[in-house]
């Protein structure tokens, strides 16, 4: 797995201490991508519980976040990819990736749920279509989304 250069004008920090975050501006980048429906505590909790989490800061400013959720050892799930929109198109979602990936070796299995239209983002980067993959859907958004139609 390799990882891209940094780009200077950023700052990355890879397990950061959790407090120091700025939640709200986390929550702010959710609903700028559109993913609603979350609360900054529950957010938090959730970053909390993750094995790997990486921000990316524009001087104070989050600009671009993601995490794995996984077990330490064997199971390891990429997840909240984000990138502020503007700052996308320069590398940082491949960078949140790669970085994230590359904490992962020796796992028996990291894999993801892409976001509908991120298909391609994830294929140029060496992902590869799980056929054995399965999901419970949480409510028909999910099953329209996600599912096979059988
Ligand atoms: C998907 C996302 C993370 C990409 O971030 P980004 O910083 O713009 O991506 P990059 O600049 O690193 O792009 C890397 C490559 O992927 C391509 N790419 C970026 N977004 C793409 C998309 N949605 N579909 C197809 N290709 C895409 C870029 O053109 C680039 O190609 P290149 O290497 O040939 O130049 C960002 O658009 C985002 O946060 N979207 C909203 C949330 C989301 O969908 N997250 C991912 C799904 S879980």
């Amino acid at each position: 797995m390799i990882v891209p250069q940094k780009l200077p004008a950023y700052e990355y920090h890879i397990n950061p201490d959790l407090t120091g975050i700025n939640w709200q501006r986390v929550l702010e980048l959710f609903q700028k991508i559109n993913w609603k429906h979350r609360l900054a505590e529950e957010i938090e909790k959730a970053f909390g519980m993750s094995t790997t989490t990486l921000f990316i800061y524009h001087g104070d400013i989050i600009i671009a976040f993601g995490r794995v959720v996984g077990d330490g050892r064997y199971y390891a799930m990429l997840a909240d990819i984000v990138v502020d929109p503007d700052y996308q198109g320069q590398g940082l979602g491949k960078y949140l990736v790669s970085a994230l990936n590359a904490q992962l070796n020796n796992y028996h299995f990291v894999n993801l749920s892409a976001a509908p239209g991120a298909d391609r983002f994830y294929k140029n980067l060496g992902w590869k279509k799980q056929t054995t993959a399965f999901i419970w859907p949480q409510g028909p958004k999910q099953l329209r989304q996600h599912c096979e139609k059988d």
